[in-house]
């Protein structure tokens, strides 16, 4: 099996990686967002260089410098998230999805700031869905042979949850964090199982980032060649 440390066996390949969380804005200065820190696209996306490969690094409200020798397109909510994979993907040989993608927007956008207004109830805040990006391109296949592969964060039944996630979302590669209130958001360690749409099971001991997405590297490459 060819690892990181045995050469540079992405070499060759184009990989777009999704980063960080979406913000959908309410009003000027508020929006609704989520607690991803992109500290694990960016270790997908880290790794994946040092394994030859050029990367398109999407990053959605991440503070982090951008890693050395990767591309990196700065986006802020799902509809512009969409946009940049949707751009890059035709190109791509994996597209990994790590980017927590907020499944609703506000339907209205203020463009002023939103002002209280003494003894009157706040207005509710009206949703509506965003596109499944994931989705989208697993069913779409912008090209031939095309690995890709999502994230999902689950509380309870992970595993059972991840298969049928898995199999709705149509792609490959789906890896399964279990989390709670003090785990993995934010944090420099995962612990994870990798399901494939083979049937496959690759479970991930606890450990940092960079060993997680080696992994799905590993796993990725394999599905490539
Ligand atoms: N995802 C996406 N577009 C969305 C929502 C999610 O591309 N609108 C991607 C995420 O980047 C991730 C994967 O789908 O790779 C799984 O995200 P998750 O939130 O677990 O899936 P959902 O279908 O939104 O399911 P849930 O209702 O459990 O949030
Ligand atoms: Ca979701």
């Amino acid at each position: 099996l060819a690892r990181g440390a045995a050469g540079p066996d992405l070499a060759g390949r184009h990989v777009v990686v999704s980063a960080g969380g979406t913000r959908e804005p309410l009003d000027p200065v508020r929006f609704l967002g989520n607690r991803s820190s992109g500290k694990q696209g960016y270790a997908l996306a880290r790794t994946a260089a040092a394994r030859g490969a050029r990367v398109t690094l999407i990053a959605a409200n991440t503070g982090m410098p951008d890693p050395a020798g990767v591309d990196v397109v700065r986006v802020g909510t799902a509809v512009q998230l969409r946009e940049a994979v949707l751009k890059a993907a035709p190109d791509a040989d994996a597209v990994v999805m790590a980017a927590a993608v907020a499944d609703f927007r506000p339907a209205q956008y203020a463009t002023g700031k939103i002002k209280k207004k003494d003894g009157e109830e706040p207005e509710p805040i009206v949703l509506v869905r965003n596109p499944d990006i994931l989705a989208e391109i697993a069913k779409d296949r912008a090209r031939e042979g095309q690995v890709v592969v999502g994230f999902a964060a689950e509380t309870d039944d992970v595993l059972a949850n991840g298969r049928t996630k898995l199999r709705r979302k149509g792609c490959d590669l789906l890896v399964v964090n279990e989390v709670g209130e003090s785990r993995t958001f934010g944090s420099e360690e995962n612990e994870a199982v990798v399901l494939g749409a083979d049937g496959s099971e690759t479970p991930v001991p606890h450990g940092p980032k960079e060993a997680l997405a080696e992994i799905v590297w590993d796993l990725v490459g394999q599905r490539l060649s």
